[in-house]
Parts: structure tokens; sequence; C-alpha cells
């Protein structure tokens, strides 16, 4: 019975190929003629689906640049951009779990270096290990020593990160400040001077946006206040979340917070980053992916924006790093690898970072196709003290980031620092280093 149903299947194949060779003028094809070009493959089927948060507002203008070198190394491969709107992933990370859970994961998706990767992906088993692809493209060259750790676990190693971005800056209004005499604060004291100054003036002093804007806000004051060191130790276990240098950081972070705009809840970041070019607030603490939002936006830097660490961290340089990676069960791994080649290259990279407003993350991208905001990134990555970033998946894990984001939302609406505090603590001990 099921040799029959073989048997006309083959006969009703066979009569199709004949016909369409009779359309094509009958001649038999030569080998060469049957193998398939790069344009017939264009209709192969072949496709990649890579997954982000990128998706406008300054975001996605710098992963269109690279799906454009994408789709002239690859013209065979479709390429399908799942990108799920929300700044630092919020929404697009939710959608992702569910994705992940039910067994329908994209080719290569979006994470951060260091902790959301490893504690995530990797402790869940859902990336593959990527060592081949490194040794064949010679990445290991030209990939920063200080980022190959955080994409790696076990000798394997994860990830192809496509940039550097910074956390700890703070984007400025030259002209806001010059008429209320106000020079660029470089302590928090001075800070918290010149918001005085503002607010007294009925200037908004710092424009803030929702919540992971706010928890943003919060990691750069902690490494304004503890300085790197401390900082860091918050995540290795080395400083005590119960200390009194923390309650003195979260007292900064709590007054901070009272110069900033009432309607933060409901703002994007990049709603509250154009308060200040437009010139309806001074200040506006964010990554420098702001710059790739000024930049679309048509503004000049150094006229329409200024920048400078966060108050307290200069010569620190809080990072983070995305990168993208290899789903286990990836529907399409050829395409999948075709684009992580194209996300590790040079050519890639040179073509997404300028406009996304990151440095690269291989070393031998050429400087002078960046402005003189990321440039001076460059500089700062080369010298800098190197700290991670929270908000950004760096330095710690989904399960505590989470713990310390509730906690946060607690703390927004009653402005106890002390029961932050405790918060903060029990986080750590459940979640972090300090069982
Ligand atoms: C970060 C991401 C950046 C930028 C930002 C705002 O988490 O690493 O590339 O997209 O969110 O959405």
């Amino acid at each position: 019975m099921k040799k029959n149903v073989w048997k006309i299947l083959l006969a009703t194949v066979l009569l199709a190929s004949l016909m369409l060779t009779a359309c094509g003028g009958g001649a038999t094809p030569t080998q060469e003629e049957a193998m398939p070009t790069e344009g017939d493959m264009a209709t192969s089927g072949e496709q990649v689906e890579v997954f982000s948060w990128w998706t406008g507002g300054g975001e996605a203008a710098g992963l269109e640049a690279m799906i454009g070198v994408f789709n002239a190394e690859y013209p065979n491969i479709e390429f399908i951009n799942a990108a799920v709107a929300g700044g630092a992933g919020t929404n697009a990370r939710a959608v992702l779990a569910t994705r992940l859970q039910s067994g329908d994961p994209p080719d290569s998706w979006q994470g951060h270096a260091g902790q959301e990767l490893i504690g995530t992906y990797v402790a869940g088993n859902q990336i593959e290990p990527l060592n081949d692809l490194y040794k064949e493209q010679g990445w290991l060259d030209v990939m920063p020593e200080t980022l190959i750790p955080l994409i790696s676990d076990n000798g394997n190693i994860y990830s192809v990160p496509v940039n550097i971005h910074r956390a700890n800056v703070m984007w400025y209004n030259p002209t806001v400040l010059k008429d209320n005499g106000v020079d660029v604060p470089t302590s928090i004291d001075e800070w918290i001077t010149a918001m005085d100054i503002l607010q007294a003036a009925g200037v908004t002093p710092l424009a803030l946006g929702e919540q992971w804007t706010q928890m943003h806000l919060m990691e750069t004051v902690l490494l304004g206040s503890l300085g790197a060191d401390a900082y860091d130790g918050l995540w290795d276990g080395s400083t005590d979340w119960g200390s009194a240098e923390v309650k003195a950081a979260l007292d900064d972070f709590a007054t901070i917070l009272t110069y900033t705009n009432a309607d933060a809840a409901s703002l994007t970041w990049q709603d509250a980053s154009q308060l200040v070019v437009n010139g309806d607030a001074a200040f506006n603490v964010m990554g420098d992916w702001a710059e790739g939002y000024f930049r679309e936006l048509g503004k000049t830097p150094e006229t329409d924006y200024g920048w400078v660490p966060v108050p307290g961290t200069s010569g620190v340089f809080q990072f983070l790093s995305d990168s993208f990676t290899l789903a286990v069960g990836a529907p399409h791994p050829d395409g999948a690898m075709a684009w992580l080649t194209v996300a590790g290259s040079k050519a890639g990279q040179e073509a997404f970072n300028p406009i996304k407003g990151s440095i690269c993350a291989r070393t031998d991208c050429d400087p002078s196709l960046f402005g003189v905001y990321l440039q001076s990134a460059m500089d700062d990555w080369s010298t800098d003290k190197v700290s991670g970033s929270l908000t950004h998946g760096v330095v710690a894990n989904d399960s505590w980031k989470s713990e310390i984001d509730t906690a946060l939302g607690l703390f927004i609406a009653d402005r106890d620092v002390d029961g932050f505090q405790t918060a903060l603590v029990a986080a750590c001990v459940a979640s972090g280093p300090c069982q």
C-alpha cells in the first residue's frame, strides 16, 4: 500500500519536472546549469530570524546598516527582523522567554555580555558554543580580552559581541546651563548644587523616564558615590549591601530623584533624553545609545548636547555589550552562522556602531568613521577603569536583577531609604553572592 503511494508520488514529480523542462525549452540542463546560483537561491527558502529590541528612536538605524552589510554578503538568505519594541529589552525579553519556553527560538537573539548571557541562556542550555566560528574568523585576536570571559563558560564562547556601550554618561544642554550660570558638575555635591539653582529657576534639572531608566540612574549614582572598587564589590559579595557607605549612596540617589520630572513613569528613554536636547531639561543620565538618537534627530554634538561622566565617575567606564547568540535548535543554523559572521566582522561593526552610538567590540575599527563623542568614548575605553552595568546585564543574573527591580519599584513609591536598603540586602542573600 505504502509502496504504491510512493510510486504515484515519484511519477507525479517526474511528470512535473518533464513539463518544467519542456517550458524552459526542452534542453536537459548541464550539471553547471543545474547548480543554483546566488540569485536563484534568493527564492530557495534560506532564512535567518534575528531577535532584538532595536525598533526605532535611534535604535533601528544601526541595525538596518548592519542588515545592509548582511544582504550584500548573503543575498541568498532572507533576513527576518524579529525586533520587539521597548527600551532595554523590557518587553522583548519577556516575549523571548515565552518563545524559548515553548520551543520556538529565533535563530539568533540579542543578549548582554555578562551575567545575563551566562546566568540565563547558558545556564538554561538555550545557546550553542561558537568556538569554531571564533577560530575560523580569528576573532580571539580582535575582540578585547576583557570581554571574552564575560561571554564564556567552561572554555566555551557563547556569543558574538557587536559593540561596547557606556552607561555612565550624563548628557546636558549647554545653553540651559549657560543661561543659568551653572558649570558642568563633576562631583555629586556639585551636581546637587547645580540642580538646586536650576530648580529655583523653574528648569527641570534632571530628565527621567520609565522604571528601567531609574535603575540605570541608580547604578550610576551607586558607582559615583561608592567609587569603582566598592561598586564592583556589590556584585562579588565584598561590599556589604547593609553598610553605611551603601546607605550614603542610596541617600544620594533619593536626593537626586527629587530633581526629576513628575511624569517620569510615562516617558520612554527617548522622551526623557529629548527633553535635554529640546532645552526642556538640563541633564539626563543615559547610555550612549542616546547619542545615536540625538544624531538621528539632527542635533549637533557640543552645541545641542554635551556629555560628561556621571558626577563622581570620572575615570571609570561603566560598560555593557550587546552580543548575538546561536539558539540551541535554531531553525536556520546556516543562516544564523552567516548573520553571526557579519555581526563579528569589521565591515558589520563599522556600519553598525557609528550610527548606534556605540564603539566597536572589535579593536580594529577605523576611528575616523566615528563622531566626536564616540572618539572620546574610544579613548576612555582604552584608558579608564572598567566596571559593569546592572540594568544591562553585566553584573547580576536575571533573578537578582529582578529582585532589585521589585525593591526599586517600592522605593520609587514610598522613598523609604532604610526599607530599600533592607530589601537590597535580602535580594543579595536570595539571589546574589551574599548567601
Ligand atoms: C540596552 C542595549 C542598548 C540599547 C538600550 C536602550 O539594554 O544594550 O543597545 O538598545 O538598551 O534600548
